[in-house]
Protein backbone atom coordinates (compact mmCIF):
# COMPACT_ATOMS: atom_id res chain seq x y z
CA UNK A 1 0.00 0.00 0.00
CA UNK A 2 0.99 3.91 -0.40
CA UNK A 3 0.63 6.09 2.45
CA UNK A 4 -0.77 9.78 1.53
CA UNK A 5 0.25 12.06 4.08
CA UNK A 6 -2.18 15.24 4.23
CA UNK A 7 -1.21 18.75 4.74
CA UNK A 8 -4.61 19.95 3.50
CA UNK A 9 -4.02 20.11 -0.43
CA UNK A 10 -7.34 20.86 -2.10
CA UNK A 11 -6.33 18.01 -4.62
CA UNK A 12 -5.36 15.73 -1.45
CA UNK A 13 -8.05 13.14 -2.70
CA UNK A 14 -6.67 13.22 -6.74
CA UNK A 15 -3.53 11.41 -5.25
CA UNK A 16 -5.52 8.84 -4.17
CA UNK A 17 -7.50 8.56 -6.85
CA UNK A 18 -4.44 8.41 -9.08
CA UNK A 19 -2.83 5.96 -6.77
CA UNK A 20 -6.01 3.46 -7.63
CA UNK A 21 -6.48 4.08 -10.98
CA UNK A 22 -2.68 2.76 -11.03
CA UNK A 23 -4.16 -0.38 -9.26
CA UNK A 24 -2.49 0.22 -5.94
CA UNK A 25 -4.25 0.69 -2.50
CA UNK A 26 -3.52 3.72 -0.62
CA UNK A 27 -4.50 5.87 2.27
CA UNK A 28 -4.99 9.59 2.93
CA UNK A 29 -4.34 10.17 6.74
CA UNK A 30 -3.65 14.25 7.90
CA UNK A 31 -0.25 14.88 8.94
CA UNK A 32 -1.35 14.57 12.58
CA UNK A 33 -1.96 10.93 12.82
CA UNK A 34 0.65 9.85 10.13
CA UNK A 35 3.50 8.29 12.57
CA UNK A 36 0.38 5.73 14.08
CA UNK A 37 -0.91 5.37 10.28
CA UNK A 38 2.79 4.55 9.10
CA UNK A 39 3.13 1.97 11.81
CA UNK A 40 -0.26 0.29 11.37
CA UNK A 41 -0.03 -0.10 7.18
CA UNK A 42 3.74 -0.77 6.94
CA UNK A 43 2.90 0.87 3.36
CA UNK A 44 5.65 0.81 0.54
CA UNK A 45 5.58 4.18 -0.17
CA UNK A 46 4.89 7.37 1.01
CA UNK A 47 3.44 10.43 -1.02
CA UNK A 48 3.54 13.77 0.71
CA UNK A 49 0.63 16.35 -0.08
CA UNK A 50 0.76 19.94 -0.98
CA UNK A 51 -1.04 22.56 1.27
CA UNK A 52 -2.30 25.98 1.88
CA UNK A 53 0.68 26.34 4.80
CA UNK A 54 4.53 27.56 4.43
CA UNK A 55 6.88 25.70 5.41
CA UNK A 56 8.54 28.63 6.85
CA UNK A 57 5.80 29.86 9.18
CA UNK A 58 5.96 28.67 12.72
CA UNK A 59 4.42 25.40 13.66
CA UNK A 60 3.81 24.70 9.77
CA UNK A 61 3.35 20.68 9.36
CA UNK A 62 6.47 18.42 9.15
CA UNK A 63 6.68 14.87 8.02
CA UNK A 64 7.09 12.36 11.12
CA UNK A 65 10.55 10.87 11.83
CA UNK A 66 9.41 7.77 11.18
CA UNK A 67 8.87 8.40 7.26
CA UNK A 68 12.72 9.16 6.76
CA UNK A 69 13.71 6.49 9.56
CA UNK A 70 11.73 3.61 7.67
CA UNK A 71 13.88 3.52 4.56
CA UNK A 72 10.53 3.77 1.85
CA UNK A 73 10.34 5.78 -0.96
CA UNK A 74 8.86 8.89 -0.70
CA UNK A 75 7.47 11.25 -3.20
CA UNK A 76 7.00 14.86 -2.28
CA UNK A 77 4.45 17.30 -4.39
CA UNK A 78 4.81 21.19 -3.97
CA UNK A 79 4.36 22.08 -0.27
CA UNK A 80 5.69 17.94 0.05
CA UNK A 81 8.75 18.82 -2.08
CA UNK A 82 9.70 21.93 0.03
CA UNK A 83 8.86 20.71 3.34
CA UNK A 84 11.51 17.18 2.39
CA UNK A 85 14.05 19.64 1.28
CA UNK A 86 13.62 21.41 4.85
CA UNK A 87 13.78 18.65 6.92
CA UNK A 88 16.45 16.75 5.15
CA UNK A 89 18.55 19.51 4.90
CA UNK A 90 18.25 22.01 1.89
CA UNK A 91 16.30 25.21 2.01
CA UNK A 92 13.50 26.72 1.13
CA UNK A 93 12.91 30.86 1.11
CA UNK A 94 9.54 32.90 0.31
CA UNK A 95 9.16 32.99 -3.44
CA UNK A 96 9.52 36.57 -4.99
CA UNK A 97 6.90 35.78 -7.70
CA UNK A 98 4.86 32.32 -7.32
CA UNK A 99 4.04 30.16 -10.28
CA UNK A 100 -0.04 29.41 -10.68
CA UNK A 101 -1.55 27.64 -13.62
CA UNK A 102 -0.04 26.15 -16.57
CA UNK A 103 3.71 25.99 -16.75
CA UNK A 104 6.29 24.21 -18.75
CA UNK A 105 8.86 22.27 -17.42
CA UNK A 106 11.98 21.06 -19.31
CA UNK A 107 13.50 17.55 -18.56
CA UNK A 108 17.31 17.34 -17.93
CA UNK A 109 18.15 14.25 -17.33
CA UNK A 110 16.71 10.73 -16.74
CA UNK A 111 14.41 9.84 -14.04
CA UNK A 112 13.12 6.94 -13.10
CA UNK A 113 9.77 8.60 -13.01
CA UNK A 114 10.00 9.71 -16.79
CA UNK A 115 9.84 5.93 -18.06
CA UNK A 116 8.16 5.84 -20.91
CA UNK A 117 7.23 9.48 -20.41
CA UNK A 118 9.38 12.01 -20.77
CA UNK A 119 12.91 12.36 -22.05
CA UNK A 120 15.89 14.62 -21.57
CA UNK A 121 15.14 17.87 -23.45
CA UNK A 122 11.67 17.85 -24.04
CA UNK A 123 9.34 20.20 -22.39
CA UNK A 124 6.21 18.94 -20.84
CA UNK A 125 2.98 20.99 -19.96
CA UNK A 126 2.13 20.65 -15.54
CA UNK A 127 0.12 22.82 -13.45
CA UNK A 128 1.92 24.21 -10.60
CA UNK A 129 0.61 26.36 -7.61
CA UNK A 130 3.08 27.63 -5.40
CA UNK A 131 4.61 30.77 -4.23
CA UNK A 132 7.48 29.62 -1.68
CA UNK A 133 10.42 27.38 -3.42
CA UNK A 134 13.63 25.85 -2.70
CA UNK A 135 16.49 27.50 -3.14
CA UNK A 136 19.10 24.73 -2.02
CA UNK A 137 18.61 21.00 -2.57
CA UNK A 138 19.15 18.21 0.52
CA UNK A 139 21.98 16.27 0.44
CA UNK A 140 21.74 13.40 -2.22
CA UNK A 141 19.18 14.95 -4.47
CA UNK A 142 19.86 16.26 -8.13
CA UNK A 143 17.36 18.22 -10.10
CA UNK A 144 16.38 16.67 -13.29
CA UNK A 145 13.37 19.04 -14.66
CA UNK A 146 13.64 22.55 -14.56
CA UNK A 147 10.84 24.86 -15.09
CA UNK A 148 11.32 29.06 -15.83
CA UNK A 149 9.87 29.81 -12.55
CA UNK A 150 11.85 27.05 -10.34
CA UNK A 151 15.34 25.19 -10.89
CA UNK A 152 14.11 21.93 -8.60
CA UNK A 153 10.40 21.03 -10.83
CA UNK A 154 11.63 17.55 -10.33
CA UNK A 155 14.66 16.34 -8.07
CA UNK A 156 15.82 12.94 -7.34
CA UNK A 157 17.57 10.60 -5.01
CA UNK A 158 17.79 7.48 -6.66
CA UNK A 159 20.05 6.03 -3.75
CA UNK A 160 17.28 6.87 -0.95
CA UNK A 161 14.35 6.40 -3.55
CA UNK A 162 13.12 10.19 -2.73
CA UNK A 163 11.87 12.34 -5.09
CA UNK A 164 10.04 15.37 -5.12
CA UNK A 165 7.89 17.87 -7.67
CA UNK A 166 7.11 21.60 -7.41
CA UNK A 167 4.45 21.01 -9.39
CA UNK A 168 1.23 18.92 -9.03
CA UNK A 169 1.01 15.39 -11.25
CA UNK A 170 -2.32 14.81 -9.40
CA UNK A 171 -4.39 17.16 -11.66
CA UNK A 172 -5.52 16.69 -14.83
CA UNK A 173 -4.68 19.69 -16.04
CA UNK A 174 -0.63 18.00 -15.87
CA UNK A 175 -1.69 15.72 -18.77
CA UNK A 176 1.40 13.21 -17.87
CA UNK A 177 0.61 13.05 -14.11
CA UNK A 178 -1.23 10.38 -14.10
CA UNK A 179 1.47 8.06 -15.46
CA UNK A 180 4.07 10.01 -13.46
CA UNK A 181 2.69 8.78 -10.31
CA UNK A 182 2.09 5.30 -11.33
CA UNK A 183 5.50 5.31 -12.23
CA UNK A 184 6.65 6.30 -8.54
CA UNK A 185 4.12 3.72 -6.96
CA UNK A 186 5.06 1.06 -9.78
CA UNK A 187 8.50 1.51 -10.90
CA UNK A 188 9.98 3.08 -7.50
CA UNK A 189 7.75 1.15 -4.80
CA UNK A 190 7.75 -1.61 -6.83
CA UNK A 191 3.73 -2.45 -5.97
CA UNK A 192 1.85 -4.62 -8.96
CA UNK A 193 -1.22 -2.43 -9.82
CA UNK A 194 -3.57 -5.21 -9.03
CA UNK A 195 -5.63 -3.32 -6.50
CA UNK A 196 -9.29 -3.38 -7.77
CA UNK A 197 -12.66 -2.25 -7.02
CA UNK A 198 -13.20 -5.43 -5.09
CA UNK A 199 -10.85 -4.96 -2.43
CA UNK A 200 -11.66 -1.53 -2.32
CA UNK A 201 -15.14 -3.18 -1.47
CA UNK A 202 -13.67 -5.78 1.01
CA UNK A 203 -11.23 -3.22 3.10
CA UNK A 204 -14.35 -0.28 3.17
CA UNK A 205 -16.60 -3.33 4.30
CA UNK A 206 -13.30 -4.26 7.14
CA UNK A 207 -14.02 -0.27 7.98
CA UNK A 208 -17.94 0.00 8.65
CA UNK A 209 -17.45 -3.19 11.00
CA UNK A 210 -14.47 -1.87 12.94
CA UNK A 211 -16.27 1.58 13.37
CA UNK A 212 -19.80 0.20 13.61
CA UNK A 213 -18.78 -3.37 15.66
CA UNK A 214 -20.93 -6.45 14.95
CA UNK A 215 -22.86 -8.83 16.86
CA UNK A 216 -24.20 -7.89 19.98
CA UNK A 217 -22.38 -4.98 20.73
CA UNK A 218 -22.33 -3.77 17.34
CA UNK A 219 -24.20 -0.37 16.68
CA UNK A 220 -27.50 0.56 14.62
CA UNK A 221 -27.05 1.85 11.88
CA UNK A 222 -29.81 4.05 9.95
CA UNK A 223 -29.29 5.15 5.95
CA UNK A 224 -31.69 7.56 4.44
CA UNK A 225 -32.16 7.08 0.99
CA UNK A 226 -32.63 9.23 -1.94
CA UNK A 227 -33.34 7.09 -4.54
CA UNK A 228 -30.03 8.23 -6.19
CA UNK A 229 -27.24 5.72 -6.75
CA UNK A 230 -25.37 6.90 -4.26
CA UNK A 231 -27.17 6.13 -1.12
CA UNK A 232 -27.96 3.54 -2.55
CA UNK A 233 -24.44 2.04 -2.83
CA UNK A 234 -23.53 3.23 0.08
CA UNK A 235 -26.73 1.07 2.10
CA UNK A 236 -25.55 -2.15 0.07
CA UNK A 237 -22.04 -1.76 0.86
CA UNK A 238 -22.88 -0.98 4.47
CA UNK A 239 -26.00 -4.20 4.50
CA UNK A 240 -23.25 -6.30 3.11
CA UNK A 241 -21.13 -5.09 6.10
CA UNK A 242 -22.93 -5.29 9.18
CA UNK A 243 -26.52 -6.84 7.24
CA UNK A 244 -29.40 -6.25 9.60
CA UNK A 245 -27.74 -3.75 12.27
CA UNK A 246 -28.83 -1.47 8.94
CA UNK A 247 -32.45 0.12 8.77
CA UNK A 248 -32.88 1.81 5.22
CA UNK A 249 -35.68 4.93 5.09
CA UNK A 250 -36.85 5.90 1.82
CA UNK A 251 -38.45 9.27 2.01
CA UNK A 252 -40.53 9.36 -0.98
CA UNK A 253 -41.19 13.40 -1.49
CA UNK A 254 -42.99 12.20 -4.83
CA UNK A 255 -41.07 14.57 -6.54
CA UNK A 256 -38.91 12.04 -8.24
CA UNK A 257 -38.88 11.38 -12.12
CA UNK A 258 -41.49 8.60 -13.75
CA UNK A 259 -40.33 5.26 -12.10
CA UNK A 260 -37.46 6.32 -9.82
CA UNK A 261 -39.52 5.58 -6.48
CA UNK A 262 -40.84 1.97 -7.28
CA UNK A 263 -37.48 1.03 -9.21
CA UNK A 264 -35.28 2.07 -5.51
CA UNK A 265 -38.16 -0.06 -3.60
CA UNK A 266 -38.09 -3.06 -5.74
CA UNK A 267 -34.51 -3.07 -5.65
CA UNK A 268 -34.00 -2.65 -2.44
CA UNK A 269 -36.54 -5.65 -1.26
CA UNK A 270 -36.69 -7.78 -3.68
CA UNK A 271 -33.20 -8.14 -5.62
CA UNK A 272 -31.02 -7.10 -2.15
CA UNK A 273 -33.64 -8.60 0.54
CA UNK A 274 -33.13 -5.42 2.43
CA UNK A 275 -35.34 -3.54 4.87
CA UNK A 276 -36.81 -0.89 3.95
CA UNK A 277 -39.13 1.47 4.87
CA UNK A 278 -41.02 3.78 2.49
CA UNK A 279 -42.37 6.53 3.31
CA UNK A 280 -44.81 8.29 0.90
CA UNK A 281 -44.90 11.58 1.84
CA UNK A 282 -46.42 13.09 -1.40
CA UNK A 283 -48.92 15.06 -0.26
CA UNK A 284 -47.09 16.22 2.92
CA UNK A 285 -44.44 17.86 -0.06
CA UNK A 286 -46.95 19.18 -2.14
CA UNK A 287 -48.52 21.09 1.19
CA UNK A 288 -46.27 22.40 2.19
CA UNK A 289 -44.93 23.85 -1.56
CA UNK A 290 -48.05 25.00 -1.75
CA UNK A 291 -48.08 28.74 -2.77
CA UNK A 292 -43.84 29.02 -2.90
CA UNK A 293 -42.37 30.43 -5.27
CA UNK A 294 -38.55 30.89 -3.70
CA UNK A 295 -36.02 28.73 -5.12
CA UNK A 296 -34.04 28.76 -1.48
CA UNK A 297 -37.41 28.36 0.06
CA UNK A 298 -38.26 25.39 -1.54
CA UNK A 299 -35.16 24.32 -1.17
CA UNK A 300 -35.23 24.64 2.63
CA UNK A 301 -38.66 23.18 3.16
CA UNK A 302 -37.81 20.18 1.36
CA UNK A 303 -34.43 19.89 3.58
CA UNK A 304 -36.15 20.55 6.53
CA UNK A 305 -39.65 18.33 5.81
CA UNK A 306 -37.22 15.36 4.85
CA UNK A 307 -35.36 15.81 8.09
CA UNK A 308 -38.19 15.34 10.04
CA UNK A 309 -39.76 12.54 8.65
CA UNK A 310 -36.50 10.67 8.89
CA UNK A 311 -36.47 11.56 12.09
CA UNK A 312 -39.99 10.41 13.02
CA UNK A 313 -39.12 7.22 11.09
CA UNK A 314 -36.04 6.37 13.18
CA UNK A 315 -37.69 6.98 16.67
CA UNK A 316 -40.26 4.17 15.49
CA UNK A 317 -37.67 1.94 14.37
CA UNK A 318 -36.04 2.27 17.69
CA UNK A 319 -33.16 5.25 17.45
CA UNK A 320 -29.81 4.35 16.04
CA UNK A 321 -26.09 4.94 16.71
CA UNK A 322 -25.05 5.98 13.20
CA UNK A 323 -26.54 7.83 10.08
CA UNK A 324 -25.18 6.49 7.34
CA UNK A 325 -24.93 9.07 4.17
CA UNK A 326 -23.66 8.45 0.26
CA UNK A 327 -21.48 11.76 0.49
CA UNK A 328 -18.96 11.68 -2.26
CA UNK A 329 -15.36 13.37 -2.45
CA UNK A 330 -16.43 16.62 -4.31
CA UNK A 331 -19.33 17.17 -1.82
CA UNK A 332 -16.34 17.12 0.54
CA UNK A 333 -14.24 19.68 -1.34
CA UNK A 334 -17.34 21.72 -2.41
CA UNK A 335 -18.35 22.79 1.32
CA UNK A 336 -14.75 23.79 2.24
CA UNK A 337 -13.90 27.12 0.72
CA UNK A 338 -10.25 27.60 -1.11
CA UNK A 339 -9.38 30.34 1.35
CA UNK A 340 -10.02 28.62 4.53
CA UNK A 341 -12.79 31.83 4.74
CA UNK A 342 -16.35 31.54 4.54
CA UNK A 343 -17.83 30.94 0.95
CA UNK A 344 -20.86 31.88 -0.01
CA UNK A 345 -24.14 29.95 -0.61
CA UNK A 346 -24.82 29.30 -3.99
CA UNK A 347 -27.35 26.99 -3.52
CA UNK A 348 -28.51 25.21 -0.50
CA UNK A 349 -27.52 21.82 -1.05
CA UNK A 350 -30.31 19.09 0.33
CA UNK A 351 -29.00 16.76 2.28
CA UNK A 352 -29.21 15.30 5.97
CA UNK A 353 -26.50 17.99 7.34
CA UNK A 354 -27.59 18.82 11.01
CA UNK A 355 -29.35 15.47 11.64
CA UNK A 356 -26.01 13.89 12.97
CA UNK A 357 -25.85 16.50 16.04
CA UNK A 358 -29.67 17.00 16.38
CA UNK A 359 -30.01 13.25 16.52
CA UNK A 360 -26.80 12.36 18.19
CA UNK A 361 -25.14 9.99 15.81
CA UNK A 362 -21.92 9.38 14.52
CA UNK A 363 -21.90 9.25 10.67
CA UNK A 364 -20.73 6.79 8.11
CA UNK A 365 -19.54 7.64 5.14
CA UNK A 366 -17.90 4.86 3.51
CA UNK A 367 -18.05 6.68 -0.20
CA UNK A 368 -16.22 10.24 1.16
CA UNK A 369 -13.28 9.43 -0.91
CA UNK A 370 -14.39 8.13 -4.44
CA UNK A 371 -15.89 10.32 -7.18
CA UNK A 372 -18.50 9.96 -9.24
CA UNK A 373 -17.43 7.33 -11.35
CA UNK A 374 -15.59 5.40 -9.09
CA UNK A 375 -19.02 5.07 -7.44
CA UNK A 376 -20.85 3.55 -10.12
CA UNK A 377 -17.84 1.38 -10.64
CA UNK A 378 -18.27 0.28 -7.05
CA UNK A 379 -21.77 -0.35 -7.40
CA UNK A 380 -21.23 -2.61 -10.51
CA UNK A 381 -18.94 -4.40 -8.37
CA UNK A 382 -22.09 -4.86 -5.61
CA UNK A 383 -23.83 -6.33 -8.37
CA UNK A 384 -26.83 -3.08 -8.83
CA UNK A 385 -28.32 -3.05 -12.30
CA UNK A 386 -26.52 -1.26 -15.13
CA UNK A 387 -29.71 0.77 -15.65
CA UNK A 388 -29.83 2.28 -11.98
CA UNK A 389 -25.91 2.57 -11.73
CA UNK A 390 -25.50 4.43 -14.93
CA UNK A 391 -28.00 6.44 -14.27
CA UNK A 392 -27.71 10.67 -13.85
CA UNK A 393 -27.44 12.75 -10.69
CA UNK A 394 -30.67 13.80 -10.08
CA UNK A 395 -30.93 16.73 -7.13
CA UNK A 396 -31.80 15.84 -3.58
CA UNK A 397 -35.04 18.52 -3.90
CA UNK A 398 -36.13 16.82 -7.15
CA UNK A 399 -38.58 17.93 -9.93
CA UNK A 400 -38.96 20.97 -7.42
CA UNK A 401 -35.99 22.99 -8.54
CA UNK A 402 -37.26 21.85 -12.03
CA UNK A 403 -40.53 23.91 -11.52
CA UNK A 404 -39.68 27.38 -10.89
CA UNK A 405 -42.68 28.93 -9.69
CA UNK A 406 -44.93 27.48 -8.10
CA UNK A 407 -44.96 23.04 -7.53
CA UNK A 408 -48.35 21.84 -8.23
CA UNK A 409 -49.21 17.77 -8.99
CA UNK A 410 -50.28 18.54 -12.15
CA UNK A 411 -47.26 20.59 -13.15
CA UNK A 412 -45.15 17.70 -11.91
CA UNK A 413 -47.10 15.72 -13.91
CA UNK A 414 -46.56 17.18 -16.82
CA UNK A 415 -42.67 17.44 -16.27
CA UNK A 416 -42.28 13.65 -15.20
CA UNK A 417 -43.86 12.88 -18.65
CA UNK A 418 -41.82 15.31 -20.82
CA UNK A 419 -38.56 14.64 -19.29
CA UNK A 420 -39.24 10.78 -19.53
CA UNK A 421 -40.06 11.27 -23.30
CA UNK A 422 -36.55 13.39 -23.61
CA UNK A 423 -34.73 10.89 -21.59
CA UNK A 424 -36.19 7.82 -23.90
CA UNK A 425 -35.06 9.19 -26.73
CA UNK A 426 -31.74 10.04 -25.52
CA UNK A 427 -31.57 6.43 -24.61
CA UNK A 428 -32.62 5.29 -28.30
CA UNK A 429 -30.09 7.55 -29.47
CA UNK A 430 -27.56 6.04 -27.67
CA UNK A 431 -26.22 9.52 -25.94
CA UNK A 432 -27.24 8.94 -22.44
CA UNK A 433 -23.89 7.69 -21.04
CA UNK A 434 -21.90 10.23 -23.10
CA UNK A 435 -23.91 12.93 -21.11
CA UNK A 436 -23.46 13.67 -17.57
CA UNK A 437 -26.78 15.03 -16.69
CA UNK A 438 -29.77 15.86 -18.90
CA UNK A 439 -33.45 16.91 -18.10
CA UNK A 440 -36.52 19.29 -18.65
CA UNK A 441 -37.57 22.37 -16.92
CA UNK A 442 -41.33 23.77 -16.61
CA UNK A 443 -41.54 27.28 -16.75
CA UNK A 444 -43.45 29.50 -15.64
CA UNK A 445 -44.47 30.90 -18.99
CA UNK A 446 -47.31 30.47 -21.40
CA UNK A 447 -46.95 31.09 -25.06
CA UNK A 448 -49.44 31.48 -27.78
CA UNK A 449 -49.54 28.29 -30.50
CA UNK A 450 -51.65 27.20 -33.16
CA UNK A 451 -52.53 22.98 -32.67
CA UNK A 452 -55.20 21.51 -35.66
CA UNK A 453 -57.00 25.00 -36.28
CA UNK A 454 -57.07 25.92 -32.86
CA UNK A 455 -55.38 28.38 -30.90
CA UNK A 456 -53.37 27.15 -27.88
CA UNK A 457 -51.96 29.44 -25.06
CA UNK A 458 -49.71 26.68 -22.59
CA UNK A 459 -46.74 25.85 -21.09
CA UNK A 460 -43.49 26.30 -22.15
CA UNK A 461 -40.30 23.68 -21.16
CA UNK A 462 -37.18 24.22 -21.72
CA UNK A 463 -34.83 20.97 -21.94
CA UNK A 464 -30.97 20.94 -20.37
CA UNK A 465 -28.08 18.40 -21.06
CA UNK A 466 -24.51 18.84 -20.02
CA UNK A 467 -21.07 17.51 -19.96
CA UNK A 468 -19.48 17.33 -16.89
CA UNK A 469 -16.43 15.61 -14.84
CA UNK A 470 -17.71 16.34 -11.46
CA UNK A 471 -20.89 18.55 -11.60
CA UNK A 472 -18.68 21.39 -10.73
CA UNK A 473 -18.29 22.92 -14.54
CA UNK A 474 -20.20 22.08 -17.20
CA UNK A 475 -21.03 22.84 -20.84
CA UNK A 476 -23.92 22.58 -22.84
CA UNK A 477 -24.15 19.13 -24.88
CA UNK A 478 -24.44 20.01 -28.78
CA UNK A 479 -26.90 16.87 -29.83
CA UNK A 480 -26.95 15.80 -32.95
CA UNK A 481 -29.05 17.43 -36.44
CA UNK A 482 -32.62 16.65 -36.01
CA UNK A 483 -32.28 15.23 -32.81
CA UNK A 484 -34.05 18.03 -30.56
CA UNK A 485 -36.28 18.76 -33.72
CA UNK A 486 -37.74 14.83 -32.87
CA UNK A 487 -37.95 15.50 -29.35
CA UNK A 488 -39.89 18.67 -29.20
CA UNK A 489 -42.30 17.60 -31.99
CA UNK A 490 -42.72 14.27 -29.79
CA UNK A 491 -43.06 16.30 -26.41
CA UNK A 492 -45.64 19.04 -28.15
CA UNK A 493 -47.79 16.26 -29.25
CA UNK A 494 -47.34 13.87 -26.51
CA UNK A 495 -47.57 16.31 -23.67
CA UNK A 496 -50.76 17.55 -22.80
CA UNK A 497 -49.86 21.69 -21.47
CA UNK A 498 -46.56 21.87 -23.53
CA UNK A 499 -46.67 23.96 -26.90
CA UNK A 500 -43.59 25.43 -27.22
CA UNK A 501 -40.19 23.75 -26.62
CA UNK A 502 -36.83 25.54 -26.17
CA UNK A 503 -32.68 24.64 -25.25
CA UNK A 504 -30.89 25.87 -22.64
CA UNK A 505 -27.09 26.74 -23.70
CA UNK A 506 -25.80 28.06 -20.56
CA UNK A 507 -22.48 26.39 -19.21
CA UNK A 508 -21.58 26.36 -15.76
CA UNK A 509 -20.22 28.88 -14.52
CA UNK A 510 -22.09 31.66 -15.06
CA UNK A 511 -25.03 29.24 -15.50
CA UNK A 512 -25.95 26.51 -12.68
CA UNK A 513 -26.57 22.77 -13.88
CA UNK A 514 -30.27 23.10 -12.44
CA UNK A 515 -32.08 26.12 -12.62
CA UNK A 516 -32.67 27.31 -9.17
P1 LIG B 1 -25.84 22.97 -9.70
O1 LIG B 1 -27.24 23.22 -10.08
O2 LIG B 1 -25.44 23.55 -8.39
O3 LIG B 1 -25.73 21.42 -9.52
O4 LIG B 1 -24.88 23.33 -10.81
C1 LIG B 1 -24.54 20.67 -9.46
C2 LIG B 1 -24.91 19.20 -9.33
O5 LIG B 1 -25.54 18.99 -8.07
C3 LIG B 1 -26.86 18.53 -8.25
N1 LIG B 1 -27.67 19.19 -7.24
C4 LIG B 1 -27.97 18.62 -6.08
N2 LIG B 1 -27.69 17.40 -5.59
N3 LIG B 1 -28.87 17.93 -3.64
C5 LIG B 1 -28.15 17.06 -4.38
O6 LIG B 1 -27.94 15.93 -3.91
C6 LIG B 1 -29.19 19.18 -4.07
O7 LIG B 1 -29.85 19.95 -3.37
C7 LIG B 1 -28.73 19.53 -5.35
N4 LIG B 1 -28.84 20.65 -6.10
C8 LIG B 1 -28.18 20.43 -7.25
C9 LIG B 1 -27.24 18.90 -9.67
O8 LIG B 1 -28.26 18.06 -10.17
C10 LIG B 1 -25.93 18.74 -10.37
O9 LIG B 1 -25.65 17.38 -10.66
Amino acid sequence: SVLIVDFGSQVTQLIARRVREAGVYSEIVPFTTAAEAFARMQPKGVILSGSPASVLDEGSPRVPPVVFESGVPVLGICYGQQVMMQQLGGQVVLGESGEFGQAFIEIQDDCVLFDGLWAPQERHQVWMSHGDKVIELAPGFRPVAVSPGSPFAVVADDARRYYATQFHPEVVHTPDGAKFLANFVRHVCGLSGEWTMAEFRAAKIADIRKQVGVGKNGGRVICGLSGGVDSAVAAVLIHEAIGEQLTCVFVDHGLMRSGEADQVVSLFRNSYNIPLVHVNAEATFLAGLAGVTDPEKKRKFIGAAFIDLFEAEAKKVGGADFLAQGTLYPDVIESVSFTGGPSVTIKSHHNVGGLPERMNMQLVEPLRELFKDEVRALGRELGLPEAFVGRHPFPGPGLAIRIPGEVTKERCDILRKADAIYLEEIRNAGLYDTIWQAFAVLLPVRSVGVMGDGRTYDNVLALRAVTSTDGMTAQAFEFPGGFLARVSTRIVNEVRGVNRVTYDYTSKPPGTIEWE
